[in-house]
């Protein structure tokens, strides 16, 4: 059984979209939603579907040996950030090789780096004028939104879109696409 630990520090809808979509499932797992915001509306979400839940603490955001410890000890062999926005510590990406990813909504490499999460993204397209925009989901390591690109989709945009037009077309294309590349990635590795 592949074990994911999911990282959320928001709503968590992607959250729910994998969880929903993994359960039942013969060979994934969704194993444990961790957060480092006690008010994030994605540990209760999770709780209510059964899965274990944990608040990150101070020190474990300080060491992240503790996490990694705990993660390796619950056998996770995928780390899946579902709009988590603290960054991933050296030693994590590097006790998890290829083993990390990210879903950022926007077509990297653009709108992408410090301060390109949430509505900023969006905001930022409309304010370009482009005619389309989408999602990347892509490996971590140290830099901000600079893994490699595991997939991609888009969508078209309609002049007259705001930010939260934009945001809502985009998060439609994540929850339809963030399971099933989890899952492609998964069954690919284990061949
Ligand atoms: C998503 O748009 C994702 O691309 C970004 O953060 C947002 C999380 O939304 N990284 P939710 O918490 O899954 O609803």
């Amino acid at each position: 059984m592949d074990q994911i630990a999911i990282f959320a520090s928001g709503t968590g809808s992607n959250a729910k979209a994998i969880i929903q979509y993994f359960d039942e499932h013969e060979s994934i797992k969704v194993n444990c939603l961790l957060s480092n915001k006690p008010s994030a509306k994605a540990l209760d979400m999770a709780a209510s579907f059964g899965i274990h839940t944990k608040l990150i603490s101070r020190a474990e955001l300080e060491n992240p040996m503790l996490l990694i410890d705990f993660l390796k000890e619950r056998g996770i062999s995928l780390i899946v950030l579902a709009g988590y926005l603290k960054k991933i510590p050296a030693d994590m990406v590097k006790a998890f090789p290829n083993a990390i990813i990210n879903i950022h909504p926007a077509l990297l490499p653009d709108f992408g780096g410090k301060g390109m999460y949430g509505m900023h993204v969006h905001q930022a397209v409309v304010e370009a004028g482009v005619g389309k925009s989408g999602m990347t989901i892509h490996y971590v390591n140290e830099v901000y939104d600079d893994g490699g690109i595991i997939f991609q989709a888009s969508v078209d945009l309609e002049e007259t879109d705001q930010a939260a037009d934009v945001a809502k077309k985009v998060l439609t294309l994540e929850h339809r696409h963030y399971p099933k590349v989890i899952e492609q990635l998964l069954l690919e590795r284990s061949k």
